[in-house]
């Protein structure tokens, strides 16, 4: 697989084969994506890698909040305060892409609830990856997070894994350094979902669009 297929090919996955994934493989994801850059090489990445007995106990504590409809609580806030188009269009078509995909329709109040509630369970992933980054540090970090996320997505990618990166499993963040035991120094930024990709699957039969390069480029010559 070369590099530009593993970018245009990866896809986010929610649904998984019930196969273990690897301590070693787990590792070696974290092995090439350490080579991500960073502004002056700071690294600002912290990792906490999750499978067993601990991501069993993380994912029934974090369905459990979210089931109960207790208030979230992230370190950030991922999306806009106030929506504005094409934003706002954009979010719904992925929003209503994906439920199509799982046959749940706009009207299925409860099914979309418990399609969002798959989150905090991490879509029955077998290994998870949850992100954190110290506190104090500025903006320029979060591109050296996103950067490190994607090396994540595409390495995975390429062991034959699939991933989902999960702003969801980071509403608890409290209860996720707690269990963890990570200093609160240490922001929670998301979770990924890791595990050998269902191909039957109806979640992972969708795949979302992407704006033409002459929508989001100008070229001055
Ligand atoms: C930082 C980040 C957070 C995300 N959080 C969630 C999430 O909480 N739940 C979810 O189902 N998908 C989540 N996603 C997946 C996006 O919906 C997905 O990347 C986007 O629709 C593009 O689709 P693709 O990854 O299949 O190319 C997240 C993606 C990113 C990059």
């Amino acid at each position: 697989m070369n590099l530009v297929s593993v970018i245009e090919d990866r896809k986010s996955i929610r649904g998984f084969l019930d196969r273990a994934v690897s301590r070693e493989t787990m590792e070696s994801i974290l092995q090439t994506a350490r080579w991500s850059p960073s502004g002056a090489n700071l690294q600002p990445w912290r990792v906490e890698v999750v499978m067993g007995a601990t991501f069993a106990r993380l994912k029934s504590r974090l369905t459990e909040l979210a089931g109960a409809g207790v208030p979230v609580n992230p370190d950030y806030r991922f999306h806009p305060e106030i929506w504005k188009e094409p934003f706002s269009g954009r979010r719904r078509a992925c929003g209503f892409g994906l439920l199509n995909a799982m046959g749940v329709g706009r009207d299925d109040a409860p099914g979309r609830r418990q399609a969002w509630l798959a989150n905090y369970a991490f879509f029955d992933a077998p290994a998870a990856m949850m992100l954190f980054m110290d506190r104090d540090l500025g903006k320029g970090a979060w591109m050296d997070m996103g950067m490190f996320l994607q090396s994540i997505l595409l390495t995975a990618h390429a062991h034959g894994l699939g991933v989902c990166p999960q702003a969801a499993t980071a509403d608890y963040p409290d209860v996720v350094r707690e269990l963890l035991g990570v200093d609160r120094q240490f922001m929670l930024l998301a979770g990924l979902a890791i595990g050998y990709p269902d191909p039957n699957a109806p979640a992972n039969a969708w795949r979302t669009p992407r704006l033409a390069v002459a929508e989001f480029a100008t070229f001055h010559e």
